[in-house]
């Protein structure tokens, strides 16, 4: 698997006491490949989490960090940054997607991570909220689980056992593309598929066993293992991470 030098750096108890999905800091450093992030920028990290992407952000990049998310309240992240020394910097938001608190323009650039796919496939949230967020010749990037293409019931065969009706929302990195490119407010700048998806997944799967119903309250339905289960019925290959940045016309 390709190597994340910057997030070597982090605490690997620290980041699994904290994700809430494939390690967000892989996936975050893959996509600030693509973005040119620079110190005093104002950075909206949509759908943070428990913030762990927040303090990578301002820790590597020295930017201003909104930490935003919905299913984390704003205290626990505040805490979180306290912890990490960088409150200075990154600073806790609970507002749900549509009805987010910020002036338009407001951000120098948008990111966010194994997030987006809960609210922005809806065709109409990126042209009419997200995209009005940042300002001209500002960035966006997201990595979304997804598929490598699209499948005509939204899902390969392999996967019908394990289907889970949230995850009608997995798409291929063409169907991102076609959604921001059409709105004509964007020029797409990079968009793939990180490479060993499955590689990248694993170890946040394999954390799930013995941990998810206790961390986030699954019930009885087997969800601790599901995400093993899912990434082995893969046979075929057909799960991605999909990465896209992009940036807004002038
Ligand atoms: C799978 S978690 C990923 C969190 C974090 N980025 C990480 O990788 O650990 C998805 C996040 O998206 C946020 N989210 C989902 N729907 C949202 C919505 N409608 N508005 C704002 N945030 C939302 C949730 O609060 C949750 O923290």
């Amino acid at each position: 698997m390709k190597r994340y030098p910057k997030t070597e750096k982090y605490d690997s108890d620290w980041i699994s006491k904290n994700w809430m999905g494939p390690n967000p800091l892989w996936l975050l450093e893959e996509l600030c490949g693509n973005l040119e992030l620079k110190p005093g920028m104002r950075v909206l990290d949509m759908g943070c989490g428990k913030g762990l992407t927040s303090v990578f952000l301002a820790r590597e990049y020295g930017v201003t960090v909104f930490a935003n998310d919905l299913w984390i309240s704003a205290t626990n992240n505040l805490k979180r940054f306290e912890e990490a020394g960088v409150s200075g910097c990154v600073f806790p938001i609970h507002a749900e997607a549509h009805a987010l608190p910020y002036a338009d323009g407001f951000f120098d650039a948008a990111i966010s991570i194994d997030s987006y796919q809960y609210y922005g496939t809806d065709e109409i949230y990126f042209p009419t909220v997200y995209s009005k967020l940042i300002k001209s010749g500002g960035q966006f990037g997201i990595v979304v689980p997804g598929f490598v293409k699209e499948f005509d019931r939204g899902r390969p065969d392999t996967l019908a056992a394990l289907w889970q009706p949230d995850m009608y929302t997995f798409h291929s990195g063409a169907w991102w593309r076609a959604l921001w490119e059409k709105t004509g407010f964007v020029e797409i700048t990079a968009c793939y598929d990180m490479e060993s998806p499955k590689e990248v997944w694993r170890p946040w799967a394999e954390w799930c066993k013995g941990n998810f119903n206790k961390e986030f309250g699954g019930g009885d339905d087997g969800e601790d293992d599901l995400e093993t289960k899912f990434l082995d019925a893969d046979v075929n290959n057909d799960i991605a991470l999909v990465v896209m940045a992009a940036r807004k016309k002038g």
